[in-house]
């Protein structure tokens, strides 16, 4: 996660249940090369220790007490300039409510008065005191004045009951701060349409002809988006993934689903980027009953679906209009570079990323892929072997150099 490396992270830590969780945010941010620095309410640190904090981050976490120690006389100044980001998660009613009225009667509070950045919030509570009018009107307050407000989610709560007031995952927090980071990035007011997964054509109402594609490659790309500053619409076959916070999901199944819908969302985008495996053929018919074993033949017909990235070239040539940058992917088996070249070419890309699709250690379904890119103006670079991510985050650099 390039987005987080090197990042200062003050990480405001109050007295719910959910405290525990900040410690796993804690350690991902870290993982990613963030400096977090922890700072503890009085609240806080009776549900967990500093210690939790300062094992994971390898900072200091920080206690109201070491706000009187004399060497740090202007501790909450430094927490709260030096930071990219100002995150207090779990976020407390009572702390809303003093960040609403601006009290700063300890070191968190403190230093979010002292901050610069703009402060973040993850409320987390029990729902009647989430939605307790008091509770709502400090979030308006707040959210009038800038501080963004994340979550809470519905769920399970800790006082036994279902609502609104959880926490929200440490994963979806990093989400939300991948966005907050990256949002002055190269690709900052650009609209980039994704594609993702496997297309399915229906048999019948429950069989399938579809691919292997896991929708990991898609994904990492419209997260690499969002670490880029831009704005992303995902539109994804069916997969087992969650989409990256902030992306906008559009759920398709067939080929002609995803067509319509990648029409329609590239019309006014600066880019398209086609990493879905897009299935080539459906069954000439749809059996609208199970097919039983007796009654089904051993063939199945099978038509031609639409190219979608030649009806993106061609609604371009005729109505100019469209996406600016076109990317696509060639999954090929051999002569990898010649056959991306023809797709280059036959699909009117700037760009496409040649996929070894038989090669066990990339490509299909696993995590990790290898990846030739070939320009339209003949350039070529082999990229190494590394995670999609890392695939993503490449070529979302490359894509920017287009946009230019
Ligand atoms: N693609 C598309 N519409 C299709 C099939 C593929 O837009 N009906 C896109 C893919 O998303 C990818 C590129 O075209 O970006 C190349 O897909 P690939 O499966 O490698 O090749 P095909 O064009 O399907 O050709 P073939 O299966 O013969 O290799």
């Amino acid at each position: 996660m390039k987005v987080l490396s090197g990042k200062r992270i003050v990480l405001g830590v109050t007295g719910s249940i959910a405290a525990y969780k900040s410690v796993e945010l804690a350690s991902t941010l870290t993982k990613s090369g963030a400096l977090v620095d922890t700072i503890l309410t009085e609240a806080a640190s009776k549900l967990i220790s500093p210690l939790s904090f300062s094992a994971v981050t390898g900072r200091r976490a920080y206690l109201d007490s070491n706000l009187w120690q004399q060497e740090e006389h202007v501790l909450h100044v430094e927490l709260g300039e030096r930071n990219q980001a100002f995150l207090i998660a779990p976020a407390t009613a009572n702390t809303i409510a003093k960040l609403a009225h601006g009290l700063a009667d300890n070191l968190l509070t403190l230093a979010a008065l002292a901050s610069r950045t703009n402060i973040a919030v993850a409320p987390a509570m029990d729902g009647g005191m989430y939605s307790h009018p008091a509770t709502q009107e400090n979030l308006a307050v707040l959210g009038s004045r800038g501080v963004l407000i994340w979550g809470p989610g519905t769920g399970h709560l800790a006082s036994g009951l279902s609502g609104k007031g959880r926490l929200l995952e440490p994963g979806d927090l990093v989400g939300h701060l991948r966005q907050l980071l990256g949002k002055d990035g190269p690709l900052q007011g650009k609209k980039v349409v994704v594609t993702a997964g496997g297309t399915e054509e229906p048999i019948d109402p429950v069989r399938v002809l579809s691919n292997r594609s896991s929708g990991k490659q898609g994904y990492a790309l419209a997260q690499a988006v969002l670490d880029a500053g831009g704005e992303v619409v995902l539109i994804s076959a069916p997969t087992c993934l969650k989409p990256p916070v902030g992306a906008t999901l559009i759920q398709v199944r067939t080929a002609s689903e995803m067509a319509r819908a990648v029409l329609a969302e590239t019309e006014g985008a600066d880019l398209l980027i086609m990493a879905a495996a897009v299935a080539d053929f459906r069954p000439q018919t749809r059996s609208e009953q199970k097919i039983k074993k007796d009654e089904g033949g051993q063939t199945l017909a099978l038509e031609r679906t639409d190219d979608i990235l030649q009806l993106v070239a061609a609604r371009k040539k005729e109505q100019s209009c469209g996406p600016r940058i076109v990317i696509g992917f060639a999954a090929e088996t051999e002569d990898l570079l010649a056959n991306a070249r023809i797709k280059l070419e036959s699909k009117d890309l700037d760009l496409i990323a040649a996929n070894d699709v038989s090669r066990s250690d990339a490509g299909i379904g696993v995590d990790q892929n290898q990846v030739t890119l070939l320009w339209k103006d003949g350039r070529i670079k082999d990229l190494e072997l590394m995670p999609k991510s890392g695939i993503a985050e490449a070529l979302i650099r490359e894509a920017a150099e287009l946009l230019v």
